[in-house]
């Protein structure tokens, strides 16, 4: 048995195997189909043998927070009841489940959506202290929208229970375990982060917002396992100078691991918008889709402002390099530091990427777990040919993650990797026996 069908225990949950799925958006939003939409996202993964699944940001509050379009939100346990649905079919198929509980805080769509700011005119963003002057600038240039509400120590401590209570929620609909949101700029990196965290009261110190809200889960949900991202903003652009180093990163990982989180997902992302996240190529296909011109300007405020965003999009693109495992590094500092598992996620595309980072091949393993993210989007069975030991189809070339500004959902675009993956669907590349 190689080390990525080895079972793996996290915080008491044993999941059957060492290989996840990544949050990525689902797209689900709350309406009537909320709940079948998730399903129609997760139960192909969890039937390909993917021992653990984590569904993707979920928002904690009832308005706001949504940094992305059709998010859903997990605030109402009479909604979140109904994922028992979810659940029972995940774990019907063998695999787990932790839901990511989520607020995007000054990264929220009000920020730098126009067309969700003109339909939301008053809607205020939670911040953790006055936005840095860099934000503030692209405020007045008119390129984002900033009307922050700074968050009063009792309201932290308000907002810290209101994950605890969502994680009740989720786990007594059925879910195995809860993934915090502490990266990709979400409001919780933005307490971690000293970019944005200038407070004086006792949260000043960021990871006291992840200590309460530990306190918070353990309250309203046990002994649920509790995961969260640990961010790093080694690639943060130059004009952010008060950032996470790495040994910053590290630390915050040891402190985490002290308070009680049981695994950690070590990431290095910037403060800031930018494809610090989803390295790869720049994704011209979806940005030239006719189809989706108007919603672009919509979003971005005008044709001409879609085309900046687009030749930004094109520079990070060449900034940012998309070596496989770009976190391993990372991973590997925490994992010298902290008993809990470490999991790894961030451009893997192979099996012999996931062999060599788990330690099968080569003698420095980097990780516990090894999850990969976009791949699915492509190939939503993909687990079968990963545990089969196949490489996956994609190629990071981006153009799922475009078009979802606009509202579309998550899937693969690229009309040769949607043939291919077809034809192996057909050949039963997919099949597996349960
Ligand atoms: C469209 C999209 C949505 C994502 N949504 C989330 C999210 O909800 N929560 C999160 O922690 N990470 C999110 N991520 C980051 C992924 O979990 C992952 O770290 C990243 O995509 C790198 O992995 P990959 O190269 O396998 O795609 C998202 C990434 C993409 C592409």
């Amino acid at each position: 048995m190689t080390a990525l069908e080895t079972p793996l225990e996290i915080g008491g949950v044993e999941v059957p195997n060492r290989l996840y799925r990544a949050p990525v958006l689902e797209c689900a939003g709350n309406g009537e189909t909320a709940v079948d939409t998730l399903i129609d996202e997760l139960e192909p993964t969890a039937a390909s043998g993917v021992g653990l699944l984590f569904q993707g940001a979920s928002i904690v509050t009832d308005r706001g927070g949504c940094a992305a379009p059709n998010m859903t939100r997990v605030h109402d346990p009479t909604f979140v009841e109904r994922l028992e649905r979810l659940t029972g079919t995940i774990h019907d198929h063998g695999g787990r489940v932790f839901l990511q509980l989520a607020h995007g805080g000054l990264r929220s769509m009000a920020t730098w959506h126009a067309e969700y700011r003109r339909q939301h005119p008053d809607q205020r963003q939670l911040a953790v202290s006055r936005p840095p002057w860099q934000l503030r600038a692209l405020d007045r240039a008119g390129m984002i929208s900033l009307q922050p509400d700074v968050l009063s120590t009792s309201e932290v401590w308000d907002l810290a229970e209101q994950f605890g209570r969502c994680a009740g929620y989720a786990a007594n609909a059925g879910y195995d375990g809860i993934h915090l949101s502490a990266a990709n700029m979400s409001l919780v990196q933005q307490f971690l982060s000293p970019f944005y965290n200038r407070r004086d009261d006792e949260f000043g110190d960021g990871v006291r917002f992840l200590e309460a809200i530990h306190d918070a889960v353990r309250e309203h949900a046990g002994d649920v396992p509790l995961v969260t991202k640990v961010p790093a903003e080694t690639p943060s652009p130059s004009f952010v100078r008060r950032h996470l180093s790495r040994a910053d990163g590290v630390a915050i990982a040891e402190r985490a691991a002290a308070i009680g989180y049981d695994g950690l997902v070590p990431v290095e992302v910037s403060p800031f918008w930018d494809m610090s996240i989803v390295r790869g190529a720049f994704p011209d296909r979806a940005w030239d889709a006719s189809d989706l011109q108007d919603d672009y300007a919509a979003v971005f405020g005008g044709r001409l402002r879609a085309h900046a965003v687009q030749l930004l999009n094109r520079l990070q693109a060449r900034r940012f390099g998309h070596e496989p495992g770009w976190n391993a590094d990372f991973c590997r500092a925490v994992r010298e530091r902290v008993d809990v598992p470490v999991l790894l996620e961030g451009g893997l595309r192979t099996r012999a990427d996931c062999d060599r980072y788990l330690g099968t091949t080569g003698d420095n393993p980097a990780a516990d777990a090894v999850g990969m993210a976009r791949p699915f989007y492509a190939e939503p069975r993909l687990g079968a040919r990963l545990l089969d030991g196949e490489d996956a189809l994609c190629e990071s070339c981006n153009n799922c993650t475009i078009p979802q500004v606009a509202g579309e959902p998550g899937r693969c675009r690229t009309p040769a990797i949607v043939r291919e993956q077809a034809r192996l669907k057909q050949d039963g590349a997919y099949e597996r026996s349960e």
